[in-house]
């Protein structure tokens, strides 16, 4: 087995998606792996957001520590795990801007046989947090990237009532942000991380490169 190197890009706001990477940072690290724990680029002004809230304030200052992902921690990774809170159902904007970034790296069939996995915080229940978590897989299959999710295997995934599903890791955290993140979506969240690394360093590169030129014209 290959060493693992994994990359984790999170966007959060008010600290929940951030946990959570923090969780599968966790379990990627049990397995070995050289973890990196990014950011995307931060959005000026910040937009339909209460910047007052203590927890808002808490997370950012610990959300700007980080570094801010770039195509070469892509490139490097051989498993990319990426995230962000749901806004109106879908991925937050300043995460899709990063994915939007990333189309070089598409052209050159960079990431094409690498392991993607996903993870999100909403506020409700049902209010899209299994949809974000599906379109956030999508683009990595638009790169030709491998897709993991969690079994049920994971103890805490069969008894959830709150986050945490089989297509990646997910917190609950009420439309107030009052119940954060609780411990058994942190345990799948770990498990997810771990997953990935145990996965990733299976996997023999495949060849990648890409001629968009290629095939019959029409
Ligand atoms: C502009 C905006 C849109 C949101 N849309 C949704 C939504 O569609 N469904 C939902 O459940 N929560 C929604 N929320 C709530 C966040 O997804 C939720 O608070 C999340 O846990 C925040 O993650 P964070 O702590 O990492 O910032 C929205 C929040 C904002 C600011």
């Amino acid at each position: 087995m290959n060493p693992s190197r994994i990359s984790i890009v999170v966007d959060s706001r008010y600290g929940s998606t951030l946990s959570l990477a923090k969780a599968i940072a966790e379990g990627a690290a049990s397995e070995q792996a050289e973890v990196r724990l990014l950011r995307v680029a931060l959005s000026e002004p910040e937009f339909s957001v209460d910047t007052e809230r203590a927890d808002f304030i808490a997370a950012q200052a610990e959300y700007r520590d980080l570094k801010q992902a770039c195509a070469s921690d892509l490139e490097w990774a051989n498993g990319i795990i990426w995230g962000s809170p749901t806004r109106y159902g879908l991925m937050s904007t300043p995460l899709r801007a990063f994915i939007d970034e990333i189309a070089p790296l598409w052209r050159q069939g960079a990431l094409i046989g690498k392991v993607g996995a996903a993870f999100t915080s909403t506020g409700g229940m049902h209010s899209g947090n299994e949809m974000t978590l599906l379109n956030l897989l999508l683009p990595f299959l638009q790169h030709g990237m491998l897709l993991a999710g969690l079994p049920h295997s994971v103890p805490e995934l069969v008894h959830t009532r709150s986050g945490g599903s089989p297509y990646g890791a997910s917190a609950v955290t009420g439309f107030d942000g009052s119940l954060g993140v609780d411990a058994g979506e942190l345990a799948i969240a770990r498990a997810l991380g771990a997953r990935v690394a145990r996965i990733a360093g299976q996997i023999v590169p495949e060849p990648s490169s890409v001629d968009l030129a290629a095939g019959p014209s029409h």
